[in-house]
């Protein structure tokens, strides 16, 4: 079956078509993704009015170049995926009525994805990993830790209880005058600063849940910088490199307690998976690693296009829906909250009716 993808939850305009075959397999057929990044970047973050009329002006192109680069029709599809939640409601309503009107017009199934099962479902498509396997999501909109039992059986194991690690990374850039998006520039100057140099906090360490909270480390950080301002250029490093282990070290904690919750309740991972912007970080490459070295299993890291927000991944997830005959109405409602153990919810519902 082949998919058509649409995703338009965050400030990427993006497209795809991906095909799935009988034995489980998927093959990338076109994905082209539009980032709005340049029309943020003087905000320092992604303005919502901005990305919602971004998306309108693009989405039809972007949509035509997937078709084309497919050399695919739209009566040809199997169906039609768009990412229905959890993201900004501007961008969810361009998208999701877009896939309506497409999926009406070809009289082709509507596949309403939750964005986060679609990053959860991506190493399926790029590595065929069988469930169950954990997966870290840490991109600029969420960090989760999540058992993924199967599709629409997901356990959620830990989540920030405020900011994003991508955001935290953007904030502190932010704040340090490096620019948007944060985390690359404050990686790249973290190599030459002193991590020891400030003591930051490591927020929730050695809790007994597998949760995140980001935002003490910000004003910590934010703390530091004033005391010393105004700010050399080595104290912009070594207020990186101090922030950048300060999340090492809390995705370590976190991480390792997430992997033993797994194994509680879910059983032997087949793999550790990361999805998200910020598992392009090196230094929390490593230690995704090391973490699934000392529980006996290996990381799953898809190539950072695919960990990224992109079409493909919508595609994916709505065919490997299709397979088991979760299809959605028309009238499906864009979530801007759409939390992952609601989709299995959501799918019996859809069965139901
Ligand atoms: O998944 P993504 O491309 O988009 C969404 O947030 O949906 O992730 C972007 C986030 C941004 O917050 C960005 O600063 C962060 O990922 N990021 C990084 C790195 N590269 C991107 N954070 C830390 N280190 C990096 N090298
Ligand atoms: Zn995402």
């Amino acid at each position: 079956m082949v998919i058509l993808g649409i995703e338009t939850t965050c400030d990427e305009t993006a497209a795809a078509l991906v095909e799935r075959s009988e034995d489980g397999s998927g093959r990338i057929m076109s994905n082209v993704v539009l980032s709005q990044v340049s029309e943020h970047a003087a905000f320092g973050g992604v303005v919502p009015e901005i990305a919602a009329r971004a998306h309108v002006e693009a989405l039809d192109r972007i949509i035509a170049k997937a078709m084309a680069e497919a050399q695919y029709t739209f009566a040809a599809l199997d169906g039609v995926a768009a990412a229905a939640g959890p993201g900004l409601i501007g961008g969810l309503i361009v998208g999701l009525t877009t896939a309506k009107a497409v999926a009406l017009s070809h009289g082709k199934p509507l596949l309403a994805v939750n964005h986060l099962e679609a990053h959860a479902l991506t190493a399926r498509l790029t590595d065929g990993t069988p469930f169950p396997y954990c997966l870290f999501l840490a991109s600029g909109g969420h960090t989760q830790i999540l058992g993924v039992r199967g599709v629409g059986d997901y356990l959620r194991l830990g989540g920030t209880v405020d900011d994003a690690i991508g955001e935290a990374f953007d904030k502190t850039a932010k704040l340090l005058g490096l620019g948007y998006p944060g985390g690359p520039l404050v990686e790249k100057e973290a190599q030459s600063g002193d991590a020891k140099r400030f003591a930051l906090p490591r927020p929730m360490s050695g809790r007994r849940d597998a949760d995140f909270s980001l935002s003490g480390l910000k004003t910590a950080l934010r703390l530091e910088a004033e005391k010393i301002s105004p700010l050399s250029h080595q104290d912009v490093a070594d207020l990186c490199a101090s922030f950048q282990q300060a999340v090492v070290d809390v995705v370590i904690d976190r991480l390792r307690l997430g992997m033993r919750m797994f194994r509680d309740q879910v059983g032997t991972p087949t793999a550790l998976v990361c999805a998200g912007g910020v598992a392009a970080n090196q230094a929390i490459r490593k230690v995704l690693h090391r973490v699934a070295f000392e529980v006996g299993t290996s990381l799953v890291a898809p190539p950072p296009a695919l960990c990224t927000d992109n079409g493909a991944m919508i595609a994916w997830a709505g065919a490997e829906r299709l397979a088991l005959g979760l299809t959605d109405p028309l009238d499906f409602a864009p979530r801007p909250r759409w939390p992952l153990d609601q989709v299995a919810k959501a799918a019996a519902a859809s069965a139901q009716s």
